[in-house]
Order: C-alpha cells, then structure tokens, then sequence
C-alpha cells in the first residue's frame, strides 16, 4: 500500500517506518520536525537502504497538506503528528487542542479531497482515566484526566464520525499503554529534547551519566512494593500493531478502538532492576512525593488486539531494557550528535 506516515520522524513513527518497508509498503513522511530532526528519517534511509521521501509540512497547514495528498495519492494514512506531554498540555492547552484536534480535521479534509478512506490513528491509554476496574478493556469508560487525554479522545469521536458518514471508510484507533525500548540497530529511539517526563528514558539518561538519581514517584500505592505498575510495551511490538492495524482497516469499515499492550505490569522498582540489569549500571533513585495524577496501576486487555489484528506482543522485559541502554549508550545526545 502508499502510506503516508504524519509524524514519521518521531519516536513511534520511525520505528514504524521500518517496519512498513520490511512489508513491502511504499511510505511518504509528513513532519514539521516540532519533535524531530530530518537526522531520524536519513537513519531510516540507512536502515533500509532507500531514501525515506518527506515534506516538511504542519499538518494544520490545508494547502501544503493538500498539495502532498494530492502528489502522492496515499491507499492509508497513519497519523502520529501530535503533542503529547501531559504537563505541557495543561499550561498550553490551546495549542494542544490546535495541533491534535485542528491538526486532525486538517487531515482528514485532505484525506476526503482525494478519495483516501483508510487511517490508523496514535491514540492512548490515558483516554480512560481512572481505572474502574482492570486490566482496561476498550469497553472501559472514557473520563480523561488532563488536556493531553482529552485532545486524544476528541480525536477518536471526530474519527468515529468521520468513519460513520463516510462510506467505506475505515479508522483504527490505537490506544498504546507505555511505549519504550529502541530499535535492534541502536540507531533509532527516543530522544526527549528536554527533561525527560516518562520513566524509561529517565532511568537511561540516570545509567548513562547524564544526571544523577532517579526521583520515584511515591511508594505508598496499593502494588505489591507501594510504585506504580504500568504496562510497558516495546516500541518495535508497537509498530508491528500498525501494519497490523493497516491490513485490518483494508478489510473493514467503521472504527473501532484497540488497546495495544502486553497485559503484563512491572512496577517502578521492577523497572529499575531490570535496567541496571540490562546495563550493568547502578540506577540511583530516592523516594519523593507522588505525581499528581498519576494513578496506582495501568493494565491493557489486549485480547481484541490479539484477536482482531492476529497480533502479540513478542519482546519481553530485558529486551526493553537492553535496547534502550543499547541506544542510550552508543548515542548519548540522542540524534544531535549526527546530521
Ligand atoms: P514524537 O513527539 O516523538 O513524534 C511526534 C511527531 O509528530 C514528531 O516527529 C513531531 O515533530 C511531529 N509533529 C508534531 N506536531 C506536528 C504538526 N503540527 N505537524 C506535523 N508534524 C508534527 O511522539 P511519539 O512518542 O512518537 O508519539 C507519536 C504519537 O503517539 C503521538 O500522537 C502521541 O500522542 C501518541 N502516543 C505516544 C505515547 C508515548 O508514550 N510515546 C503514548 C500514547 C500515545
Ligand atoms: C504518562 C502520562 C500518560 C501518557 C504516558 C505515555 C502522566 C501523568 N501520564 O503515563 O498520560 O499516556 O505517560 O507513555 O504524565 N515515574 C517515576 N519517576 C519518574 C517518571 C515516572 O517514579 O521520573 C513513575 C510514575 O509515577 C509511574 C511510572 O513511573 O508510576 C511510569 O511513568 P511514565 O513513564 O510517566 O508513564 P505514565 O505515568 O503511565
């Protein structure tokens, strides 16, 4: 199929690049490189020996989006171009809102002028909030929690509709649990530009030097050693659930929502021992207070993923741990060291 991939250059997207080249997919990235740098798509290229093509484009902007719709004609969009700190989103929520919900729109009018009915859609676990019971299946009510969450669940509903009035349209919308780990290469993972937010990448920079100690955020939750539990999933597992998703939204109309987890929880401590495992590295950390809003555990059901899209998890904890250290370690400023 002709795929075009927004936010290719990301974390998510790159990984997921390699994968559609390995299916065979023809893929055009869409980037405004906000979160990125066109170094992640020149080690793409490497990675599958042909040039990745891109554009430069933000997706809110509708005749630049219109004019790389209209040139390459894609079968399937997949859309990862969004803002997804969920700090960030509650000092800056217009923006948020602007880039993951006008950002959205945007595209899907671009999609509607040249016929394309297909779009697999980066969606999250944080839709659902405070869990009422666990694991969270996609029954689960929706009450987001902070801004970030709401962008992404206003973005189902207007995909939802969009799919309901469009005839044979089709939109997968993917819920990721936590998504961490590198590429088999070590050439590709996630480089936060600033302080990391999320745990995994935290610790890394923690083993590699970069700072001092962890922070754990609270001890006193009802897991079995008082730290959060989070269902981590490795991001290679993540892109192989989009060619999944891809083949399915060729076979199907309407949306549908999909979890995409391991259904397996390791706590905050569990994290760090496997790391410092992986690593061979001390992890320092110290306990501090709990995060607002952050809640005890978070677990995915993903059997509709296992059942619907013929996909499974396949890496395991130490693979997550031992990538990440493998990327953190041979590139310690991430992709600014290149390019
Ligand atoms: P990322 O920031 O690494 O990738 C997003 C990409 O989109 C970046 O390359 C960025 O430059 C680009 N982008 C941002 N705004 C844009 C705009 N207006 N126009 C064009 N491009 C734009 O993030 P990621 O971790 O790869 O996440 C990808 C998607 O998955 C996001 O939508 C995110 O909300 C969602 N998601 C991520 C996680 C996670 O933990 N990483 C969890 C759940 C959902
Ligand atoms: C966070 C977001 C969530 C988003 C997800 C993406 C918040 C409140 N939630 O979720 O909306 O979908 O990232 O992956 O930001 N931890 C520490 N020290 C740290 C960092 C994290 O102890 O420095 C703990 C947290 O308290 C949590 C676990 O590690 O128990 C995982 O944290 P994180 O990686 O931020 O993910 P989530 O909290 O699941």
């Amino acid at each position: 199929m002709r795929v075009l991939v927004t936010g290719g250059a990301g974390y998510i997207g790159s990984h997921t690049l390699i994968e559609l080249r390995a299916q065979g997919h023809e893929v055009f990235v869409v980037d405004s490189f906000d979160n990125s740098s066109p170094e992640v798509l020149a080690r793409v290229s490497e990675l599958t020996q042909a040039t990745v093509p891109f554009a430069e484009v933000d997706i809110r902007d509708r005749a630049a989006l219109g004019d790389v719709m209209a040139a390459f004609r894609p079968d399937a969009v997949i859309h990862f171009a969004g803002l997804k700190a969920v700090g960030e989103s509650s000092v800056i929520p217009l923006r948020y809102y602007d880039v993951n919900i006008s950002g959205t729109l945007s595209l899907l009018d671009a999609m509607d002028k040249v016929g394309c009915k297909r779009i697999v859609f980066s969606s999250s676990a944080t839709v659902y909030g405070l869990p009422q019971y666990l694991p969270f299946d996609e029954d689960h009510p929706c009450a987001p929690t902070n801004v970030y969450g709401q962008t992404k669940h206003m973005a189902e509903q207007v995909l939802r509709d969009w799919a309901a009035a469009t005839p044979e349209a089709s939109a997968v919308l993917l819920r990721y649990f936590n998504p961490v780990g590198a590429h088999v290469s070590a050439r590709l993972g996630e480089d936060p530009s600033d302080i990391p937010n999320n745990l995994m990448p935290f610790v890394a920079q923690v083993a590699v030097g970069r700072r001092e100690k962890l922070s754990v955020f609270g001890d006193d939750y009802d897991t079995p050693d008082g730290t959060g539990v989070r269902d981590y999933i490795h991001v290679s597992d993540l892109a192989r659930a989009h060619t999944a998703a891809l083949r399915f939204a060729n076979g199907s109309i309407g949306a549908e929502a999909i979890n995409v987890g391991t259904g397996q929880g390791y706590s905050v401590l569990e994290m760090v021992e496997a790391f410092a495992r992986a690593s061979g590295r001390d992890i320092p950390f110290e306990i501090v207070a709990r995060r607002p809003g952050d809640i005890a555990r978070s677990l995915a059901a993903p059997d509709k993923a296992n059942k619907l899209l013929n996909w499974h998890a396949e890496k395991t904890l130490d693979d997550m741990c031992a990538s990440t250290w493998a990327w953190q370690s041979q590139n310690p400023n991430g992709f600014r060291e290149e390019g």
